[in-house]
Formats: structure tokens, C-alpha cells, sequence
């Protein structure tokens, strides 16, 4: 077993439950953080992120499983003993307190001498780039300016782990967007490991080496952005990173590195790299990217290319996504990069228009479950 500050990861979750009542609110979690990681936890409302959370911190304990932080088992130890510090949902601020007072609170019980509280309390500010705002009163500061002060409080205390829930909750997209960054930033500066709670995919992918994908209590996958986007593991983490079309095949024969799929909402077979899992029978879904997909007006040579009808076009400037409908029915999302300078005329195609779709057997995505 590690010793304190030994090598191993910084947080180890071991089979980690928690009930209320009978409802199990977080269910069987096993899970290792490292040390300077930007972890991020992913999921819906109600699936568990803020139990987890509070569990680190110490304000829960685990029905059942263990944790770990640097090696040292939690159990019965209080959140003010543990080298952890959370920012709430709501980040509540003083009111009446001033910028830097806010920050310096939590300094106040660690024996530190005002002088060296004072100087902390500079370097958190000048961090998040408060410094000309330190007399101000939280009602004197914009969103954004808001919630960086909650950070610095938070890291006054050079936590070891940083637990920051819907840090950015509060904020507008754009804020956000720029907030985004500028954590991201801090962390890299203090290195302190942080642990991200978000409803919001996109801000996970942005932000964090990597992510946890967590659904009913469970976790249902763990990787970097990359692996989770273009390697999902299950249907479900397929459809809550991004948009994706999924079809409903059964494989019809395996050669080599290519396995058949016949896939009816397309009316026809697809070619899929082949994978252990798949024989002859297997039934399986097919997820495919909408950025995987090529659209174009004459039939493309090479496998996996069907016909169909331009249902819906919507133009953003820098793509466009259509809605390709197919014999069966079925409406195919594609997404398509607007990389040249076009009139409305010379675009791929049009509403109504007879488009073929086409798309690589390697961006085909076979899942079981
Ligand atoms: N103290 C409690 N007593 C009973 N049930 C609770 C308690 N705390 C949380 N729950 C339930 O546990 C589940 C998980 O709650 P949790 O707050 O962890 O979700 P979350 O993933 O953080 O959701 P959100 O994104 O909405 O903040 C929810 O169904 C919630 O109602
Ligand atoms: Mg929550």
C-alpha cells in the first residue's frame, strides 16, 4: 500500500456505493485519479456527480468501498482533515466581504501570520487576474468575475485536490467558453489536481485530460476526450457526447478485417472493421458520426454509399448540417464543413435535392450495448 505522499495515483476509488435509503444515488464506482490531472466528471442531472463529489470532500460517507487520497484510507476522516477543498453548485460569496477578504477567509484557522495571509491572498488574485478588484464587493463584479474569486478561495488553501462542482454553471456561453480556458490555465500553473463536475459535454471535451461518463450511479466510461468521442464504448456514451446517427444491424458475414452489416433504415449492407466480437448473427448497432459523413450529388466509388432526399439544410456559417432522408425513412444527420466561400447555388445540395451519403467503414462505430 502507497505511504502518504508515495507514488500512485492521487485518488483511488475502490467499488465506491452510496445509498439513500434504498435508492443507490452512486453504484459500485471504482475509479483512479492521478496527480495534476484536470479530471472531469460527466453526466445528466441526477446521476450521481455531486454524491461522488461530496464523497471526496468527506460531507458523505460511502455506503460501501473505499477511498483513498495520497495513499491514505478516508474513512472517518473529517473534511477539514482531509488535503481536499470543494467549490459548490452555487459558489456562495460574502456579500458584505470584500474581494480579498472573501478570499482570505478560509486562511484565517491555519495559523498563518496576517503578513503571509496577506501575501497568499496577492498571489490568488493576481492568479485569476483580480488584483484591481480586491476592494470591490461581489455585488460590484460581473458572472465571470464572480466565480473567479470563488476560485481563488478555493485554492487559497493550496488544496492538493481542487472538487469544483458546475464551476461554470452560472456563466453565459461565452463567458464560459473564456472561463474555460482560464481554468484550465490556473491548473496548469498550480498543478494542483482538479476534479471537474459538468452537465455539459462539450465543456468536458474542452477542459479535461480526461473524462469520467457516468449514468444512474454508475460509471460507463473513462478516457481522454478523444477515446470518448471517436471510441465510445456503449450506445448510451455514443449518444450523450455529440450528435451521432445510430442504425440497428445484424452482421451477415466476417472476412478478414471487414465485417458485413445490414443495416434496413439504410437498405443495405455497410462494410465495419471487424472486431472479435463480431460473427455472422450478431446483432449490433451501427453509430456514425455526422462529421464522418460525405454527402455529394454524384455516386461516390467505394463501399458503405447510399441515395436519398435532402429533407432539412441548415447553414451556420462555418457548416452545414442536413437531413438526408432514406427510402426507409430514416433521417441521416450530416455535417459538413463550409471551407469555401459559396453562394447559396453552388452549395452541395439543396432542399429536395437526390444526394448520395457516404461515409469510411473505419468511422463506423459497432456497439453491442
Ligand atoms: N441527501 C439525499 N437524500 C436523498 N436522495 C439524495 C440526496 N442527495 C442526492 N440524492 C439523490 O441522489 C441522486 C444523485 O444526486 P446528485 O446530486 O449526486 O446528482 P448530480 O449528478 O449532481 O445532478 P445535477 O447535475 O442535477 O446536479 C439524485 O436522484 C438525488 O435526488
Ligand atoms: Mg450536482
Amino acid at each position: 500500500m502507497p505511504s502518504e505522499g508515495g507514488a500512485g495515483p492521487l485518488i483511488r476509488i475502490e467499488n465506491v456505493s452510496k445509498s439513500f435509503g434504498t435508492f443507490k444515488a452512486v453504484d459500485d464506482v471504482s475509479l483512479n485519479i492521478e496527480k495534476g490531472e484536470l479530471f472531469a466528471l460527466l453526466g445528466g442531472s441526477g446521476c450521481g456527480k455531486t454524491t461522488l463529489l461530496r464523497m471526496l470532500a468527506g460531507f458523505e460517507a460511502p455506503t460501501a468501498g473505499k477511498i483513498f487520497i495520497d495513499g491514505q484510507d478516508m474513512a472517518g476522516i473529517p473534511p477539514y482533515d482531509r488535503p481536499v477543498n470543494m467549490m459548490f453548485q452555487s459558489y456562495a460569496l460574502f456579500p458584505h466581504m470584500s474581494v480579498e477578504k472573501n478570499v482570505g477567509y478560509g486562511l484565517k484557522h491555519d495559523g498563518m501570520t496576517s503578513a503571509q495571509r496577506t501575501d497568499r491572498v496577492k498571489q490568488m488574485l493576481d492568479l485569476v487576474k483580480l488584483t484591481d478588484f480586491a476592494g470591490r464587493k461581489p455585488h460590484q463584479l460581473s458572472g465571470g468575475q464572480r466565480q473567479r474569486v470563488a476560485l481563488a478561495r478555493a485554492l487559497a488553501k493550496q488544496p492538493k485536490l481542487l472538487l469544483l462542482d458546475e464551476p461554470l454553471g452560472a456563466l453565459d456561453k461565452k463567458l464560459r467558453e473564456h472561463t474555460q480556458f482560464e481554468i484550465m490555465s490556473i491548473q496548469e500553473k498550480t498543478g494542483i489536481t482538479f476534479v471537474v463536475v459538468t452537465h455539459d459535454q462539450e465543456e468536458a471535451m474542452t477542459l479535461a485530460s480526461r473524462i469520467a461518463v457516468m449514468d444512474h450511479g454508475k460509471i460507463k466510461q473513462v478516457g481522454t476526450p478523444t477515446d470518448i468521442y471517436e471510441y465510445p464504448n456503449s450506445t448510451f456514451v455514443a449518444g450523450f457526447i455529440g450528435s451521432i446517427n445510430m442504425f440497428d444491424g445484424e452482421v451477415t458475414k466476417t472476412s478478414g478485417d471487414v465485417a458485413t452489416v445490414q443495416i434496413a433504415q439504410l437498405g443495405g449492407p455497410i462494410m465495419v472493421p471487424a472486431a472479435d466480437s463480431l460473427s455472422a448473427g450478431t446483432k449490433i448497432s451501427i453509430a456514425v458520426r455526422p462529421e464522418k459523413i460525405t454527402i455529394s450529388r454524384s455516386r461516390p466509388k467505394g463501399p458503405n454509399s447510399f441515395s436519398g432526399t435532402v429533407k432539412d439544410l441548415g447553414y451556420f456559417g462555418k457548416d452545414s448540417l442536413y437531413r438526408v432522408k432514406m427510402p426507409s425513412g430514416t433521417l441521416v444527420m450530416v455535417n459538413s464543413v463550409n471551407a469555401r466561400r459559396a453562394a447559396e447555388s453552388e452549395r452541395v445540395a439543396q432542399w429536395e435535392d437526390d444526394v448520395w451519403i457516404s461515409f469510411d467503414p473505419q468511422s463506423a462505430i459497432a456497439l453491442k450495448g
